[in-house]
């Protein structure tokens, strides 16, 4: 969709700050390692009955979820919504395109009209950075942030987690993943970050040095210049997308380059740990981030994190219901 200009501010202060008792989840930053866990050990209680085959508990029975996309979307959407409806939800789904936003509607507008239809969970991807702190504090409702701009996206970062902690036996503290790509515009690598951080991962982020943070001293990383040295031995890859969306024009690598320095092909995961594993958010270009060998390859856990998504989501929409219906 077009820019709106605001994407590269930084989110208003608090932001993604974290209370235990919040009906929102705005961002993985300062949330404590004690809840993280939690969050994920609620996760995958919710993975083993929807593994189980028998219908959820409808502890969504009665409540309103509105998902507002003000950007593509198709993993997170489906998965917040497929989760919803899976435990009883009433379920409407909301895209910039094709809405009043076109006839020049403001967001604020936007959100208090849907607001008054008297929803209880707001799920919003929007292109700007913060723009999910804005809704939680201007509305009555939760609001679960599904993206905004190149700030944070807790859910992903959340089903992350879940992944890896299956593929490391639970135990983060000591483990190595390398981040590759355009980590500058990346709300998926700056959610994981915050809280693999805060789990004792070790974290080395890699790509052209145009889609480095120019905070990348701050992120508690280490920054390397070279793709292939700093995969030796790790225990985790995550690949991302160019998010081109958000690039100045300048700064858009051409794809043959930036796949002969970053990709993550065969020859380079083959330099990591026996049992390390690929991770990638989706939507994947093949052959530009990942080669196709990869992607479809031993290591790659990539379906394993869109199903962990609709466990994850559903850990996220019945605690934010809970605390909204104890705070309405
Ligand atoms: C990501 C997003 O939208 O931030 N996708 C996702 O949610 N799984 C990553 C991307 O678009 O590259």
């Amino acid at each position: 969709m077009t820019s709106t200009g605001l994407e590269h501010r930084p989110a208003p202060a608090g932001a993604g700050r974290f209370s235990s008792s919040s009906r929102h989840l705005l961002g993985l930053e300062g949330v404590p390692r004690e809840a993280l866990l939690t969050w994920l050990d609620e996760a995958a209680a919710w993975r083993a009955r929807l593994r189980g085959g028998a219908p959820l508990p409808q502890a969504l029975a009665q409540v309103i979820v509105v998902s507002a996309f003000f950007e593509d979307s198709t993993r997170t959407r489906m998965s917040f919504e497929i989760a919803a409806r899976q435990l009883g939800a009433t379920v409407a789904g909301f895209s910039a395109a094709g809405s009043s936003v076109s006839k020049g509607e403001s967001l604020l507008d936007t959100l208090r009209t849907l607001a008054a239809m008297g929803l209880h969970v707001l799920v919003m991807r929007h292109p700007s950075a913060g723009a999910a702190a804005l809704a939680a504090g201007a509305l009555p409702c939760a609001v679960v942030n599904a993206g905004d701009g190149a700030h944070e996206h807790p859910t992903q970062g959340l089903l992350d987690l879940l992944t890896l902690r299956d593929a490391w036996q639970g135990r983060f503290a000591g483990r190595r993943i390398v981040i590759v790509g355009d980590i500058a515009h990346s709300r998926v690598a700056r959610s994981a970050i915050f809280g693999l951080r805060t789990l004792g991962v070790d974290i080395t982020v890699a790509g052209p040095p145009s889609l480095m943070p120019r905070d990348v001293g701050s992120l508690g990383v280490t920054h390397a210049p070279e793709l292939e040295p700093a995969l030796d031995g790790a225990d985790a890859a995550m690949a991302l997308r160019l998010q081109r969306e958000r690039m100045e024009s300048g700064l858009v690598p051409e794809a043959g380059d930036y796949a002969r320095r970053w990709a993550l092909t065969p020859a380079r995961v083959a330099r990591m740990a026996a049992d390390a594993v690929v991770l990638h958010p989706g939507p994947m270009n093949r052959g530009i981030e990942i080669a196709p060998e990869v992607a479809d390859g031993p290591r790659a856990r990539v379906l394993d994190q869109v199903a962990n998504g609709v466990a994850v989501r559903c850990a996220v929409l019945v605690r934010c219901a809970a605390a909204q219906r104890i705070a309405a």
